[in-house]
């Protein structure tokens, strides 16, 4: 096994040697633009050390982590133009860059170059990755579906939020785990147990993720911060202090959350202080917390020494404790 920072470095350094810098330049720069921008590395991370979990050399996971990593990168390209997004780890967004046309080629190109990692694999594991692949890439299509759904809907549910965060983020988060298991041919029971972990994992991410997008710093964020506020998303930190306020205070939070606005600040200002002093605030800290617990309740299923259980715990902590 080897310490997270480790797994970073070897995956970057991957990545660094695999440049692709072909004709049409609008076509790929945008594409080494948004995977050169940095970001936490996390699914591909995982990718490695969930094969290193089950015995296998990270070096044989590499090529999926990629896939994972690519695959992500082309889900931003295309979220940030459906959110209007302009910020992305700190820079501008590539539709802000370029244009939208560049953004979703490019994503498109970005799809095809993600499934194209796995041809490096023999024919079972192979057929495993792309099968359980495919099933993730649509998965995180009808959730990104149901968040922008749920923009002009006044009725979505707690139940309906967690499947669309689900679908949009912890699926993939899970897959990249999984992934690492397939490689290192490890039992079923083994595999879907890393995957149940990486959903779970998955959960509470996207949870702090809309949390940090109203609360975060504006310094260190790196996405525009109130952007889900702007966008009437309805999060959790929003359903919450919808269940939690008197039904005059929901009513005029549900009405803040119809409108589109020139001048957001004092909507975004508004929605923060809901926020806050309806409990919404807590309660998501609380179903972060909630999530990461459940996770590693998995981990007790495990075939796997207490050291590395540790560092899959080390992980998921290190996780609620982040900023960005
Ligand atoms: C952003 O993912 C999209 C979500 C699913 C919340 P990350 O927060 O992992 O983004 P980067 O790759 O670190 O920038
Ligand atoms: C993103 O959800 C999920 C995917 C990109 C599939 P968000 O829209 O919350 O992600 P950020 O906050 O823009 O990174
Ligand atoms: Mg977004
Ligand atoms: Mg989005
Ligand atoms: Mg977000």
């Amino acid at each position: 096994m080897h310490a997270i920072h480790q797994y970073q470095e070897f995956f970057i350094t991957y990545l660094e040697n695999q440049k692709i810098n072909k004709a049409p330049k609008n076509l790929y720069e945008p594409i080494d633009y948004i995977l050169s921008l940095g970001g936490k590395r996390m699914r591909p991370v995982l990718t490695l050390l969930s094969a290193e979990v089950f015995d296998a050399d990270y070096k044989k996971a590499l090529p999926a982590a990629m896939a994972v990593e690519v695959f992500h990168n082309f889900s931003l390209v295309h979220d940030d133009i459906m959110d209007d997004a302009p910020l992305r780890r700190g820079k501008q967004t590539v539709h802000e860059k370029w244009d939208i046309n560049a953004g979703i080629l490019s994503g498109d190109a970005m799809l095809i170059l993600a499934y194209q990692y796995f041809e490096q694999y023999e024919p079972i594991v192979f057929r495993d990755l792309a099968k359980l692949f495919s099933k993730t890439a649509i998965e995180v299509c009808e959730g990104q579906q149901w968040d922008v759904d749920f923009e002009t809907r006044t009725d979505v549910t707690i139940p309906e939020y967690l499947k669309m965060i689900e679908y949009k983020t912890a699926v993939l988060v899970a897959a990249a785990m999984k992934m690492g298991a397939i490689i290192a041919n490890t039992s079923v029971d083994n595999a879907n147990l890393i995957y149940d972990f990486g959903l779970n994992l998955g959960l509470a991410f996207q949870l702090q993720d809309d949390y940090l997008d109203a609360f975060g710093d504006p310094e260190t964020f790196g996405k525009q911060v109130g952007g889900d506020i702007i966008e009437n998303k309805k999060t959790y930190l929003y359903l919450k202090a919808i269940e939690f306020s008197t039904p005059k205070k929901a009513s005029e939070l549900e009405k803040l959350f119809s409108l589109q606005m020139e001048d957001n600040s004092e909507k975004i200002e508004t929605a923060k202080t809901v926020f806050n002093q309806s409990g919404a605030s807590k309660a998501t800290q609380e179903a972060i917390e909630m999530y990461t617990f459940k996770a590693f309740e998995t981990l007790e299923k495990m075939t796997i020494s207490e050291e590395k259980k540790n560092i899959l715990k080390t992980f998921g902590a290190n996780l609620m404790g982040r900023k960005v």
